[in-house]
C-alpha cells in the first residue's frame, strides 16, 4: 500500500474513457467552446482497452479496490462492456462502478451488468423537463433519463445513485421535487454544488447554493437526520429521512471541502495520470504502456507519483489559484 505526503493512501482510480459526451451541459462543456472547433482527442490518442486493464492491474496491486468509469460519457465508447468484462476479472477490485447521463442506459444497462458491472451513477439536474433540457443544452428529455435510470435498476445497478449539480437561479427551485421523486425508491439523490473545474464554465461563488441550504430546504418538508459515511473518504455527506424513507447525499466540495480523505486518482482517456481533479499537470502514462516497462516498473513510477502527492486544491482555492489553467472536466471525468 502507497500514501502520499498527507498519508492518504491510494484506494480509488476513475478512469475517463472518452473526452467526448452528447450532452453540453452549461457548468461543464458550455456550447459556445466545446463545438465543432473544439478538438477532441483522436483515436489513436485514447487508451485502448487492453491497456486501460493493464494499468488497472498495476493501480490494484497498488492498494487500489474500487474503479469508477468516466467520460465524458463513457457509454460513447464503443463495446465499453469488453472493458468491463476485463475489469471485473481483476483480483482487489470490489466496487466497479460507471457515471453516465444516463442517455444511452435504458437500452445497455444488461449488458453492462452481464459484463459484471456492479452499479451506476447517473446525473440528473432536474425533473422539471424545461430545466433540464436548458441544463443540457441539448434539449434532451428528463424520461428518457428516468427511462435509464429504471432500466439500471431492474438490471440489479444497485444502489442507482442520481447525481444533481445545482446551480442558483437555474435549478435550485426544483431541489424538493427532485428529493419526493426518489425518496423511497430505493435511488440515492445527491446534490452537488457547482465547482470551479476546468476554466470554460464561467464559475462564480454566487453561483454556488450551499449544501447547508439544500438540506434544510428538504428538511424544512421532509425530516432528515445526518449518517455516518458509508465508507472512509465517502465524498458525499449522508442523510437519512427520519421516516425512513431512504436517504440523500450532499457534495460539498465547495463549502466543506473533503481534500483530508481524497484517496482518489484519474486517469484520463489519453493516459494522463493525475492525483486531483483541478490539478493542471499529469504524467503521461501511455508511452509507458506502450513500451516494454514490465508491470512492477510501472508500478514503481505511479507509487512514486503517489507518495509525493500533496493535493487539497479545494481546501486552498483561493485568488492564488483563480486563473490557473486546470484541466477540464469533461477531459479528466469528474
Ligand atoms: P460513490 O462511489 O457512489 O460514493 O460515488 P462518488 O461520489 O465517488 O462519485 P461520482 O462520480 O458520483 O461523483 C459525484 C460528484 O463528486 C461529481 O461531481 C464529482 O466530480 C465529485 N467528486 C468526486 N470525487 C471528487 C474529488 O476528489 N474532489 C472533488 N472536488 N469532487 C469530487
Ligand atoms: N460542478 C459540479 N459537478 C459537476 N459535474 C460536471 N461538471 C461539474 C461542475 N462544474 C458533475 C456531473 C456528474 C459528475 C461526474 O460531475 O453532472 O454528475
Ligand atoms: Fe456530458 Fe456529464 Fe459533462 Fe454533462 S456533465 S456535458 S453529461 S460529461
Ligand atoms: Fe481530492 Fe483534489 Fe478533490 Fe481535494 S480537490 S478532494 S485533493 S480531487
Amino acid at each position: 500500500m502507497v500514501t502520499d505526503t498527507r498519508r492518504r493512501p491510494l484506494r480509488d482510480l476513475r478512469i475517463s474513457v472518452t473526452d467526448r459526451c452528447n450532452f453540453r451541459c452549461t457548468y461543464c462543456m458550455p456550447k459556445e467552446i466545446f463545438n465543432r472547433e473544439w478538438e477532441f482527442l483522436a483515436r489513436d490518442e485514447l487508451l485502448t482497452f487492453e491497456e486501460i486493464g493493464r494499468l488497472a492491474r498495476v493501480f490494484a496491486g497498488l492498494g487500489v479496490h474500487k474503479v469508477r468509469i468516466t467520460g465524458g460519457e463513457p457509454l460513447l465508447r464503443r463495446d465499453l462492456e469488453v472493458l468491463i468484462a476485463d475489469l471485473s476479472s481483476i483480483h482487489g477490485i470490489d466496487d466497479l462502478t460507471l457515471t453516465t447521463n444516463g442517455s444511452l442506459l435504458a437500452r445497455k444497462a444488461e449488458t453492462l451488468a452481464a459484463a459484471g458491472l456492479d452499479r451506476v451513477s447517473v446525473s440528473l439536474d432536474s425533473l422539471d423537463d424545461d430545466v433540464f433540457r436548458a441544463m443540457n443544452d441539448v434539449d434532451f428529455p428528463v424520461a428518457r433519463v428516468l427511462e435509464g435510470i429504471d432500466a439500471a435498476a431492474a438490471a440489479g445497478l444497485t444502489p442507482v445513485k442520481v447525481n444533481a449539480v445545482v446551480k442558483r437561479g437555474v435549478n435550485d427551485h426544483t431541489i424538493v421535487e427532485m428529493a419526493e421523486h426518489f425518496r423511497g425508491t430505493g435511488h440515492i439523490l445527491r446534490f452537488i454544488e457547482f465547482m470551479d473545474v476546468g476554466t470554460t464554465n464561467g464559475w462564480r461563488l454566487d453561483d454556488v447554493v450551499p449544501a447547508a441550504d439544500i438540506v434544510g430546504a428538504i428538511h424544512a418538508v421532509h425530516p432528515l437526520e445526518a449518517i455516518p459515511p458509508a465508507y472512509p473518504g465517502e465524498v458525499a455527506r449522508r442523510f437519512r429521512y427520519q421516516d425512513g424513507a431512504g436517504e440523500i447525499g450532499v457534495i460539498t466540495s465547495v463549502s466543506n471541502p473533503f481534500c483530508a480523505t481524497c484517496t482518489r486518482a484519474r486517469i484520463s482517456a489519453d493516459g494522463f495520470l493525475y492525483t486531483c481533479l483541478f490539478a493542471n499537470k499529469g504524467l503521461d502514462l501511455r508511452p509507458l504502456v506502450r513500451s516494454d516497462m514490465s508491470d512492477e516498473a510501472i508500478a514503481d513510477v505511479v507509487g512514486q507519483v503517489w507518495a509525493s502527492r500533496d493535493d487539497r486544491y479545494s481546501e486552498v482555492r483561493s485568488e492564488h489559484t483563480d486563473g490557473l489553467p486546470k484541466v477540464e472536466m469533461s477531459y479528466i471525468g469528474g
